[in-house]
């Protein structure tokens, strides 16, 4: 499977960042989740010395540069330079600031699968849930040249139940929009509610509730089903402007996040791409290659693939 390099959805990632995202896939995961894959990143970091040089492919507003930040300190100066192929502003986007032991660039417009340095450049190439999203072929390869020593990439599973339940979130989005036209008899009521109205959003309700007792995870229309009842019910208060407004905003949002999950869908890699990176990681020297599968829940479900890769310096 490869990942769009030629990325259809640039501007789609743009227009996330600006809205002040700052973990774009661990942010929906549960608090020990989170932490645990923060922590492997720490102690990645942690084992740099002083001096070291980090690239972050696709960087997003560079989650991972600020858990490098983190563990930078008189004793341990750190370089780090985020690449993403959407702009990123550094100041509004991330927030990150550089300071006397952590150099920071981030540079937008930049695919990962044409990276714009030298071979060896960087004394670790980290990425989470992003070189998957270019041509995996070709950042695999940029990734293993331009890393000195080490690659650690932590990408989406293609067998894991995030991918699978999310994957479900686009053609869900459009039976809302589209099949029982939700938004369209939401608009009408707030034009001018009569029984008619309400009596069609009742149907439209009952219909989600069916639909979500048929679901793995039902949490996506439970969550949407539940913005537009609230909305309804504060109508009165809220005039057919406003309320118009928020409908309208939210229906942009959900045809986003549609967006989103389909660009993840095909960004999540399979085994066999697994077997591919190994190769790919075997080939430019790295005598040490490591796949493993981070879980997380009480039954624990696959959330990623950790591919680590090391060769020799040669300095
Ligand atoms: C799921 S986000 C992950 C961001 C970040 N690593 C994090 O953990 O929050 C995927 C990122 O890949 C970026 N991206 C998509 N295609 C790309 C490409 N061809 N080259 C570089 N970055 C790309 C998107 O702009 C987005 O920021």
């Amino acid at each position: 499977m490869n990942g769009s390099s030629e990325t259809k959805t640039p501007d789609l990632w743009s227009d996330y960042w600006r809205s002040g995202q700052l973990h774009a896939c661990t942010f929906d995961f549960p608090e020990d989740a989170r932490e645990a894959i923060a922590a492997r990143w720490r102690k990645e970091f942690s084992a740099l010395p002083s001096g070291a040089t980090i690239l972050d492919v696709a960087t997003g507003s560079g989650a991972l540069i600020a858990l490098a930040a983190e563990v930078a300190g008189p004793d341990r100066h750190l370089s780090a330079t985020g690449v993403d192929l959407a702009e990123i502003d550094q100041l509004k986007d991330t927030g990150l600031t550089a300071s006397a032991e952590f150099d920071i660039t981030f540079l937008g417009g930049t695919d990962a699968a044409r990276l714009p340095f030298e071979d060896r450049q960087f004394t670790l190439v980290v990425s989470q849930f992003g070189l998957e999203y270019a041509d995996f072929e070709s950042a695999m390869n940029e990734a293993c040249r331009v890393a000195k020593a080490k690659i650690v990439a932590l990408m989406h599973a293609a067998e894991s139940p995030v991918v699978r339940q999310n994957g479900l979130i686009p053609g869900q989005v459009h039976w809302l929009r589209s099949e029982l036209a939700l938004f369209d008899a939401a608009r009408e009521h707030f034009q001018k509610a009569t029984d008619k109205t309400g009596n069609r959003l009742t149907e439209i309700s009952a219909a989600i509730r069916k639909k979500c007792a048929s679901l793995e995870n039902p949490d996506f229309l439970v969550s949407v089903s539940k913005y537009v009842g609230q909305l309804l019910g504060r109508s009165a208060t809220l005039g057919s402007g406003q309320g118009l407004a928020f409908l309208d905003a939210m229906e942009a949002q959900l045809v986003i996040h549609a967006d989103l999950m389909t660009a993840l869908i095909e960004a999540a890699r399979s085994e066999a791409d697994l077997a591919l990176a190994r190769d790919i990681c075997a080939a430019a020297g790295y005598n040490s290659v490591n796949v493993s599968g981070e879980y997380f829940g009480r039954e624990p479900q696959l959330v990623g693939h950790w591919l680590s890769a090391e060769r020799e310096p040669h300095d």
